[in-house]
């Protein structure tokens, strides 16, 4: 159960849906502050205005007296002025900190020479609009390495002020491959100079200073999003680095599984698909999606065999690689289709270009981002492959689960803590999971899952396992709740 108490919780992040998003940080960001509001707490949340965000679609209005409001990071001062609206379906307050100077860039992510700049603002601009609003938040939520500075800055620009005198701050690790990684000479330009001292020092000897590590050794509590990562990052093969400074702080290392929501992610009320179905007319429902999408992306509308669906940013962690010779083989010798949403790195884009060259009949390879066609897979596919070479959380295995699309997976992260392997004889599990990182591996799981598909009493209680999952942030929220209500009573 969660706590009694409402606490007041500042939420600061680079993204957040439905208003900017470039992966699964978005998708948490968009729906766990949604759920703690409905339990009463005075939720905050604090992100960039980038010039793609419409303005209009989204109602932005300008905050009086957030106006022109300036911040020196060094030698530079920034301006920034500062628009509200509402998360959709909530009444919890989204600031948005407008500074083109900064934010009005083609991308969420820039890799130009001011990316630290530009999240560093974010950071120091969320705490003084909580200054200037007069509001000590009990909690500081901060997520990535983007906006990780936010406790070292608490702890040193911001330490006069009585107003956070309570505060404590969380930051949460939603993937550590991604750590803010900058030269040293860039400190002065984050206002941190008379602070070196704190810093990291062997990383400023060595030239660097990093942003995810510094919020690592000075948020009150670190989280990442499952039990399994928490373990993992601790180890030299998934630190990335920064298992020692980890292994440091592990009693404050804290691994909370994300949550779906199923507002968005529920095939019963689901918008963007043609036919809506729950648990009793999944068969129709999936049968009637795949005919729709098939049409839609120009493949003959072939009833027979499955249907394999892949949604994914394409970089190293997604593991895609592992699927290239099963699943050419698969394509040419079996009544199997695959439909790849997906943009990213070239020899994953040319792969999937190859397959659908070669395989015109059976292929869909979609370059690109695509919030629509993300939620038809997952209604149209029978089975959905997620190999990941390491995987934080993940969350299309949750939605795959939810829309009775059996998910192949390799057991890793939270992977690991959301899917368990079909026991046939049992007649327990909810997908198909894999351990070594390797196509054998692979292969063995997209064998095992077609001969069950081809077992239509053994599917049909698979999927129903999947389906009956409760991924609700209404469970998984509680565990924050319950940590923040701890931290925030700590003194
Ligand atoms: P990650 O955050 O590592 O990308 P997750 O599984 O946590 O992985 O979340 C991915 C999110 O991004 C899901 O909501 C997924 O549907 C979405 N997504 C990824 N690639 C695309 C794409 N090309 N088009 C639409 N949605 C995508
Ligand atoms: C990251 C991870 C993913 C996780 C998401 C949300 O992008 O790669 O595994 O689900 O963040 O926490």
């Amino acid at each position: 159960m969660a706590e009694e108490r409402s606490l007041s919780i500042c939420f600061v992040a680079s993204e957040i849906a439905p208003f900017a998003k470039t992966g699964g940080l978005a998708d948490v960001a968009g729906a766990l502050p949604i759920h703690l509001a409905s339990q009463g707490h005075d939720v905050r949340m604090f992100m960039p205005l980038y010039s793609k965000i419409d303005s209009e679609k989204f109602a932005l209005t300008p905050v009086e007296f957030l106006r022109d409001i300036q911040i020196r990071l060094g030698s530079q001062v920034f301006g920034f002025s500062v628009f509200v609206t509402k998360l959709p379906g909530s009444e919890v307050d989204v600031y948005m900190i407008n500074c083109p100077s900064l934010y009005h860039r083609p991308g969420i992510y820039t890799g130009e020479w001011d990316e630290h700049l530009r999240f560093a603002l974010l950071s120091r601009a969320a705490i003084e609009c909580c200054q200037r609003m007069g509001w000590g938040p009990d909690i500081f939520h901060c997520n990535d390495w983007h906006t990780a500075l936010v406790p070292i800055y608490l702890k040193t620009v911001y330490q006069w002020d009585r107003l956070f005198a309570n505060s404590k701050s969380v930051l949460t690790i939603h993937n550590i491959a991604y750590q803010g990684l900058f030269p040293a000479d860039v400190v002065p330009n984050l206002g941190l100079e008379e602070h070196r001292h704190l810093l990291f020092q062997q990383d400023l000897e060595a030239g660097a200073v990093g942003f995810l590590k510094t919020g690592i050794l000075y948020a009150d509590v670190v989280t990442t999003v499952s039990r399994t990562y928490a373990r993992e990052i601790q180890t030299e093969a998934f630190g990335m680095g920064l298992e020692g400074v980890l292994q440091q702080r592990r009693r404050t290392v804290v691994g909370i599984v994300n949550g779906v929501d199923y507002e968005i992610w529920n095939p019963q009320t689901d918008t963007y698909i043609s036919q809506t179905y729950g648990i009793d007319d999944v068969a129709e429902g999936k049968a009637a999606n795949r005919r729709d999408l098939l049409s839609q992306l120009g493949l003959p509308n072939d009833e027979g065999g499955p249907l394999l669906g892949i949604v994914s940013r394409l970089t190293a962690q997604k593991g895609l690689e592992l699927t290239f010779e099963p699943l050419t083989q698969a394509l040419r010798y079996l009544n199997v289709r695959l439909v790849v949403l997906g943009t990213g790195e070239s020899r994953y884009e040319d792969h999937f270009h190859w397959l659908q060259q070669t395989f015109p009949q059976k292929v869909c390879y979609y370059r690109g981002y695509n919030e629509a066609l993300a939620h038809m897979i997952e209604a149209a596919a029978d089975i959905f492959l997620m190999p990941s070479r390491f995987e934080p959380c993940g969350l299309n295995q949750m939605y795959s689960l939810r829309y009775g699309t059996v998910p192949i997976v390799r057991k890793t992260g939270g992977l690991a803590d959301t899917v368990q392997l079909f026991d046939p004889a049992s007649g327990e599990g909810t997908g198909f999971v894999f351990e070594h990182f390797d196509s054998t591996g692979f292969a063995w799981a997209l064998k095992t899952a077609l001969s069950t598909y081809r077992k239509p009493e053994l599917w049909e209680r698979l999927r129903r396992n999947g389906m009956q999952e409760d991924f609700s942030w209404q469970r998984q929220g509680a565990e924050y709740e319950r940590l923040y209500a701890r931290l925030a009573s700590s003194g």
